[in-house]
């Protein structure tokens, strides 16, 4: 695991209700995500964006749950049961050196990563496997908390997209965050 990964506490901070006065999963996502779309979730801890995404997917579609902390996907597995979205999801514990998208192949029509690049040892393998796993057309919403990654930093995170073959498509307004729409 990276040295800075999100420690379990901070993914109970990050699942508050009082988050959506800033970022409203409800307002940013519904561009995105459709029904019966198939939708992955990288670094989703505690499903703050997750369990919102299986609302918005209905029963035809599904969220992949991914995360590199077992408890985080515990706690989200019963926050999904509670919320009525179970059926929707697939949890799946990743490993340091894959995401474990390699059966989605060309699958995936949307995929979020919130928060999580920065943690990511190694973007270009986020990009590459992400883009894999992407239908021709699909987009990969990147948003990185402004306060804990600098603009540059987040520049450069957006290049090594670029280099994986990502297109930019947009800069979605997100409350406190960089963010872009890129396209496969
Ligand atoms: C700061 S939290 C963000 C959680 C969520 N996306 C959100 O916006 O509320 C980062 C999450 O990414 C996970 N993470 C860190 N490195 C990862 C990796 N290499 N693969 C998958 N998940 C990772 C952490 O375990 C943590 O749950």
């Amino acid at each position: 695991m990276a040295e800075h990964v999100c420690p379990v506490w901070v993914g109970y901070l990050l699942s508050s209700p009082l988050r959506k006065l800033i970022q409203n999963p409800q307002k940013i996502l519904p561009p995105h995500v459709k029904p019966g779309m198939t939708v992955v979730d990288i670094g989703c801890a505690m499903g703050f964006f997750s369990i919102p995404m299986a609302g918005m997917v209905g029963p035809k579609g599904r969220v992949v749950c991914v995360d590199i902390q077992e408890k985080m996907l515990q706690s989200l597995k019963k926050r999904a049961v509670k919320a009525g979205v179970d059926a929707a999801m697939a949890y799946r514990l990743c490993a340091n050196d894959s995401f474990g998208l390699e059966d989605l192949d060309q699958g995936v029509d949307f995929i979020l990563a919130s928060a999580v690049a920065h943690e990511v040892p190694d973007p270009a393998r986020l990009f590459t496997e992400t883009r894999r796993a992407l239908k021709p057309g699909g987009r990969f919403l990147l948003c990185e908390p402004a306060g804990h990654v600098s603009r540059q930093q987040f520049q450069d995170t957006v290049e090594q997209a670029r280099a994986c073959g990502y297109r930019v498509v947009d800069s979605p307004g997100i409350g406190r965050s960089h963010a872009v729409l890129l396209e496969k």
